[in-house]
């Protein structure tokens, strides 16, 4: 569809029997941006993820990822990109190293380059002496940035995160986004999912997803001052407001707390 985009898609829905999660959605995104998907829990934001990736067949609509489809070219897409899933799991009871070495056979990286490459991550990542630790003994700031290393192993041109820094501490959500810019300067392209606005306002573009449509997008700066509001915080209550026709102090009041 187009050699300046990353992932491309046109009323791309999917529907698990009756219930739409994803509704006729169209996102562009250009090669070498780092764009947001944001929108409250359940709003189809992983299940449009895992469309882009390959791993769940559409229910209706195209979808492109550097110009493979979605259909027919799943495999190959897998092939391009690192996928860090909300639930991305490490083998808890292997070392850095040897969680490493699994991925690296995983992607069949040849045996020539695969120690360099490792180094490369371990860099990358600043896991420099914690090759040995055993995995579940890593706080989650560092198991976030060695599952990052594990998805970057075959040097995907599109890195797909999903909530990448749930219950991760900000000093390691700051590192964590420091390498994500350096990533994307190598020309990575990004995507992610956050509930950090902050983490949001730092992305080229934004798309706020709710009830499985898109509800707004573009760059957050301008969608801050087009909303009128403070932050894209602000523009996330705002719209969940407008959608659902109430306002969010109101259903606040409405919670009835026990009385001592
Ligand atoms: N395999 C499935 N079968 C049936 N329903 C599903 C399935 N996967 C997701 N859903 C439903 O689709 C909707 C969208 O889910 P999804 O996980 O994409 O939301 P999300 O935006 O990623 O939410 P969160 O912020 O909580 O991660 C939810 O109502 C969910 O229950
Ligand atoms: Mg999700």
């Amino acid at each position: 569809m187009n050699g300046e985009v990353a992932i491309i898609t046109e009323n791309i829905t999917k529907k698990f029997g009756e219930f739409t999660a994803v509704d006729k959605l169209n996102i562009k995104i250009p090669k070498g941006s780092i764009y947001g998907l944001l929108g409250p829990n359940g709003a189809g934001k992983s299940t449009a993820i895992r469309m882009f990736c390959g791993v769940l067949t559409p229910t209706e609509g195209k979808g492109e990822v550097f110009g493979l489809d979605v259909y027919k070219d799943a495999e190959k897409i897998k092939q391009n990109i690192g996928y860090m899933s909300q639930k991305f799991s490490l083998y808890e009871d292997l070392t850095v190293i040897e969680n490493l070495n699994f991925y690296a056979d995983i992607y069949s990286i040849p045996k020539k380059v695969k120690n360099e490459r490792i180094e490369d991550i371990i860099n990358m990542a600043g896991l420099n002496g914690r090759e040995k630790n055993i995995t579940k003994t890593l706080s989650g700031g560092w198991k976030q940035r060695l599952a990052l290393g594990c998805c970057l192993m075959h040097k995907p041109r599109l890195l797909i995160l999903d909530e990448p820094t749930a219950a991760v501490d900000p000093v390691s959500r700051r590192i964590f986004w420091q390498i994500i810019y350096k990533l994307a300067k190598q020309g990575i392209t990004i995507l992610v999912t956050t509930h950090y606005m902050d983490e949001a306002e730092s992305c080229d573009e934004v798309a706020f997803i709710f009830g499985g449509k898109i509800i707004g997008k573009g760059n957050p700066k301008k969608i801050i001052e087009e909303k009128n509001a403070k932050n894209l915080e602000d523009v996330f209550i705002k719209y969940v407001e407008e959608q659902t026709g109430e306002k969010v102090q109101s259903s606040f009041d409405k919670i009835k707390f026990i009385q001592s």
